[in-house]
């Protein structure tokens, strides 16, 4: 096993794209470390410059303290579990996991040893004389993992290996991986668009857009404190909630009407003029159902557009208007994420016995304390907690940052947005 260091990783493909711009990411050994981003933002390649399939423009990769960057792929010992799992039909199971073991010459007795262990720790014993045509997804999954194990690989890396499940068997298979991962406890890199995979999986993630990494942290750390509007915007959900808001003293102002913040979360947006509020639909409830921590948050008065009831809880759909400033930067957001929600409308979530029903005036309650307010020019998030919030590029290097950002930038003069 061993540490996988990336070093202001560099990569612009030969018609100049440049994928990815000045990337730090340090894999603890045996740490569970998440690629996670849009589609196009770089994950892929990124993955493919550690196991060598792709040629680094620039910077270090390390695995341990060797740097790989000239090596083959063969000889940095890592082991790519591939998304289609390339079983080989004809062979049996057994035959698969033996497979690297043959093709580097191994004598019969060293690769029975070593398939036979694999093949408990994987709980395949049964499985070993059948074809992996007969096998369930998950089985499956686990031979090709069995394959990676008796390479005694540094690490291993997945390239969305769920993408192609359905959705009950992605969730079967998540936790089938996160519990392999923990029980050999060797270092992975996993990539995935997928938040839910990101945040149940990694010890920590790192969030890149367009080539560029934004924050690289916990996932509660990501959830609790994201360092910009777009880190907010990907992790969570139903995502989090941007509003339209101006600061008073501790007064925040927003579209339905004015809420109470902190005095520290205060001090440090005054007189920054219009801002923009995220809060996480679970910080909204039915007011009439809070009870005892009433006073902990504030009150407002809004008309209800549609409720969906899910039994354990509701979500309620508020409409909103936002002033132009706002509005611009919420539709680049959109376009950054992927765009996959309304951003005009807020999401509220409701405890299940809400009485609250579409076209209702209702009270609805806020925590405010952990509302968010991020710069509506920069997207930064101006209330961040810097001891919780992991590692934010922007915030230890914005030389460095900027930097990356106009790297990035080069791929939009390649192919200039369409002019709306
Ligand atoms: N061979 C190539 N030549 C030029 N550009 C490329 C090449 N391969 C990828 N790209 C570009 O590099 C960027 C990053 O691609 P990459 O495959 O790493 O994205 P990704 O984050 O894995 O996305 P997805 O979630 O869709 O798999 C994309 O904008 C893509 O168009
Ligand atoms: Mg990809």
């Amino acid at each position: 096993m061993a540490a996988i260091t990336m070093k202001n990783i560099v990569k612009k493909y030969g018609d100049g794209f440049p994928a990815v711009n000045d990337v730090s990411i340090d894999v603890a050994d045996g740490e569970f470390m998440i690629l996670v981003g849009p589609s196009g933002c770089g994950k892929s390649t990124l993955l493919r410059m550690v196991v060598g399939l792709e040629d680094i423009t620039s910077g270090d990769m390390m695995i341990g303290d060797k740097r790989v960057n000239d090596l083959a792929p063969r000889d940095r010992n890592l082991a790519m579990v591939f998304q289609n799992y390339a079983l080989y039909p004809h062979l049996t199971v057994y035959e698969n996991i033996a497979f690297p073991l043959r093709l580097a010459g191994a004598k019969d007795d060293e690769i029975d040893q070593k398939v036979r262990e694999a093949s408990k720790t994987l709980e395949l014993d049964e499985h070993l004389e059948r074809k992996p045509g007969n096998l369930s997804g998950g089985q499956r999954q686990r031979v090709a993992m069995g394959r990676a194990i008796v390479r005694d690989a540094d690490a291993f890396l997945f390239d969305e290996p769920l993408s192609n499940l359905d959705a009950k068997l992605r969730g079967q298979m998540r936790t089938e991986i996160a519990r392999l991962q923990k029980r050999l406890g060797i270092t992975t890199i996993y990539v995935t668009h997928d938040q839910t995979e990101a945040m149940t999986l990694g010890d920590r993630v790192a969030v890149l857009k367009r080539g560029v990494l934004q924050q690289l942290a916990s996932p509660r750390e990501l959830y609790e404190n994201p360092g910009n509007l777009f880190v907010a915007g990907f992790i969570g959900s139903p995502p989090m909630n941007f509003l339209p808001a101006e600061v008073n003293g501790t007064t925040v102002s927003l579209p339905f009407g004015d809420v109470q913040i902190p005095q520290d979360k205060a001090d440090r947006v005054q007189g920054k003029g219009l801002l923009i509020a995220g809060i996480r639909p679970e910080h909204f409830e039915d007011a009439s159902v809070v009870g005892d921590k009433a006073s902990e948050g504030s009150t407002f008065g809004a008309t209800i557009d549609v409720v969906e009831w899910l039994g354990n809880q509701a979500y309620a759909y508020v409409p909103f208007e936002a002033p132009p400033e706002v509005h611009q930067q919420l539709e680049q957001l959109e376009k950054d994420l992927d765009g996959e929600s309304l951003r005009t409308q807020m999401v509220v979530s409701l405890d299940g016995s809400s009485r609250i029903a579409d076209g209702d005036e209702a009270q609805i309650w806020v925590d405010s304390s952990k509302m968010h307010l991020f710069d509506p020019q920069t997207g930064e998030n101006l209330t961040v907690d810097l001891e919780r919030a992991g590692r934010i590029p922007e915030r230890d290097n914005p030389k460095e940052q900027a930097q990356a950002e106009r790297m990035a930038d080069e791929a939009d003069e390649m192919h200039p947005p369409a002019q709306s």
